[in-house]
């Protein structure tokens, strides 16, 4: 575990835990403040952001900084990470070899950060984090405390391109967020 989030990612620049390493651009670390009392955490890179390095810069990174815009979040001030740090190929489900490599790096980030509210993106980071036994469609929009973090599970924002209400969703659920704060 390494206490300086530099350190962190300068160790794992050239990781090769997973298959994923095979296909990748750019290792997607995370991006944002540090400091934030909030984190962010989707599944994995997609086309975009293996190109740029950075998390949520395509077509769902857009549908969230909008959101983000209606509620008052300025991306900058937040923490935005994912499970897997390399791009599955073809934007298929990260699987779970590839996530049980991977995962400590979120949790070393998570350790540095000491988030107060971890919001889970989808399905796929709630399950990872939180456990398989939870379901996105019962848990979407409720709180979850654990070990004094909370933990405010909502939509990917990639289901939103395809689903109007999901975005009310999604938007409420950002200002739970920020109210909580
Ligand atoms: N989807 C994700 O889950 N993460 C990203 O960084 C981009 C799209
Ligand atoms: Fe390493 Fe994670 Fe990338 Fe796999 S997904 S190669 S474990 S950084």
């Amino acid at each position: 575990m390494y206490e300086k989030i530099e350190d962190l990612q300068n160790a794992i620049i050239d990781c090769k835990g997973c298959k994923l390493c095979n296909n990748r651009t750019n290792i997607v670390f995370g991006t944002g403040n540090i400091n934030s009392k909030i984190m962010f955490i989707g599944e994995g890179p997609g086309a975009d952001e293996d190109s740029q390095g950075i998390p949520f810069v395509g077509k769902a990174g857009k549908l969230m900084d909008n959101a983000f815009d209606i509620v008052g979040i300025n991306r900058e001030e937040v923490y935005i990470a994912n499970i897997v740090k390399c791009r599955p190929p073809n934007n298929r489900d990260p699987q779970d070899d590839e996530i049980n490599a991977c995962i400590n790096y979120l949790r070393n980030q998570v350790m540095i950060i000491k988030p107060k509210i971890i919001v889970l993106l989808g399905r796929i980071a709630l399950q990872n984090i939180l456990g398989k036994e939870y379901k996105i469609t019962v848990s979407r929009g409720k709180w979850i405390e654990k070990k004094g973090i909370f933990y405010m599970p909502t939509w990917h924002p990639a289901a939103l391109l395809r689903d109007e209400t999901k975005k009310m969703d999604f938007i409420n659920d950002l200002k739970e967020v920020i109210n909580k704060e």
